[in-house]
């Protein structure tokens, strides 16, 4: 059985992730902080998957520790490596708490790995790589523009790090895989979205509205040139995402790749505006939203969504769920969740 190494593993993406690599038969280790997630997750994966997922405590910002952790519980036949801070906004407001926490955690985890010789790494990027994007769809072969947030930059930087490591370091091959928006929750309900952190993304904060426990959405910006004039976005759900990491991690195991470095995009190559998913919320649960129109805001580009061609010829991924689905899934979490 092959073990993998999952860093932030208790988080939205983490724990999808984790779901979908125990029902695929592989072992998974994840290392968490809960500094952004509940304890309360691992008792969902168990409940879903009906296994109990080790989590060792540690923050990956501390060197030691996370070389003691790759010593103690390797060797790992690779790594997937979601451990981050990931608002946009708070990344404008307090960036070096970004830089330190993003880069120094990778950096960590990146060295330990080489340094045991774990050589398959799978990087959490994002498509905030690309900023403020000329044209769209972006491909990823898009240029790389100035990353319109701190957050953003960590994420630059991060794939520069580890496309530098797969140069020099004979034999380490990286994927990097660029999310859309992920968004939704799991079928069963179980698990989904719960930062302790108050949420800046959209999905979320309409659930919020919805069951009360925020007064209303505020719409950032409808004076965009989109087609309401609010921002464009690729809503990719949870679970299609998750399995693209299970298909990153086949693809680098059965070495397959000829690059050390690939690049993916993860969306569903459709833009949907805030307005519209708003719409698909009411749509799909019969409830009205309270929502207002308010200033743009800061970090944010007008319009992007994915060509994700390359994942599906290459990762032979199919996400196959929309934005109805997101917000059903999504609604229904926000009613159970922790
Ligand atoms: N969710 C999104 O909208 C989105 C979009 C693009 C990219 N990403 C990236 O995907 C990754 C996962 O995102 P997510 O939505 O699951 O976030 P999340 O906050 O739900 O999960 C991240 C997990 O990492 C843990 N963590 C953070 N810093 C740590 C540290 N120093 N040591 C140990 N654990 C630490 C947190 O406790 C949390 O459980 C991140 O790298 C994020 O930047 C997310």
């Amino acid at each position: 059985m092959k073990k993998v190494l999952i860093t932030g593993g208790c988080g939205f993406i983490g724990s999808h992730t984790i779901v979908d690599l125990i029902e695929k038969g592989y072992s998974v280790l994840s290392i968490d902080d809960f500094s952004n997630s509940h304890r309360q997750v691992l008792n969902a994966i168990k409940k879903i998957t009906g296994q109990r997922v080790q989590n060792i405590e540690i923050d990956l910002k501390d060197a030691q520790a996370t070389a003691e952790a790759f010593e103690k519980f390797g060797p790992f036949d690779g790594i997937i490596h979601f451990a981050a801070y990931k608002s946009v906004g708070e990344s404008v407001d307090d960036p070096f708490r970004y830089y330190r926490n993003n880069i120094y955690s990778l950096i960590n985890v990146a060295e330990a790995a080489v340094k045991r010789g774990v050589d398959r790494f799978i990087f959490s990027s994002s498509c905030t790589v690309y900023g403020d994007p000329k044209e769209i769809p972006v491909t990823e072969d898009s240029p790389l523009l100035s990353a319109s947030s701190p957050y953003g930059l960590t994420k630059q930087v991060g794939e520069k790090i580890l496309m530098d490591l797969a140069s020099t370091k004979p034999g380490f091959k990286a994927v990097l895989l660029r999310y859309f928006n992920p968004a939704g929750a799991h079928r069963s309900a179980l698990l989904g979205e719960a930062s302790l952190r108050p949420s800046t993304n959209l999905v979320p904060i309409i659930c919020e509205v919805a069951s009360g426990k925020r007064q209303k959405l505020t719409v950032y910006g409808t004076d965009y040139p989109t087609r309401d004039g609010s921002c464009v976005r690729d809503y990719i759900h949870i679970e299609d995402l998750a399995k693209a990491h299970t298909g990153a991690l086949e693809y680098l195991l059965d070495n397959k790749p000829s690059n050390q470095v690939e690049v993916f995009n993860l969306g569903i190559g459709e833009g949907i505006t805030v307005l519209e998913a708003t719409k698909a919320f009411e749509r799909v649960t019969g409830l009205k939203l309270n929502y207002e129109i308010g200033t743009r805001r800061p970090g944010d580009v007008p319009a992007i969504f994915s060509h994700y061609k390359k994942a599906k010829r290459v990762l032979n991924w199919n996400p196959k769920l929309n934005i109805d689905d997101i917000m059903r899934t999504a609604w229904n979490w926000e009613q159970k969740r922790f």
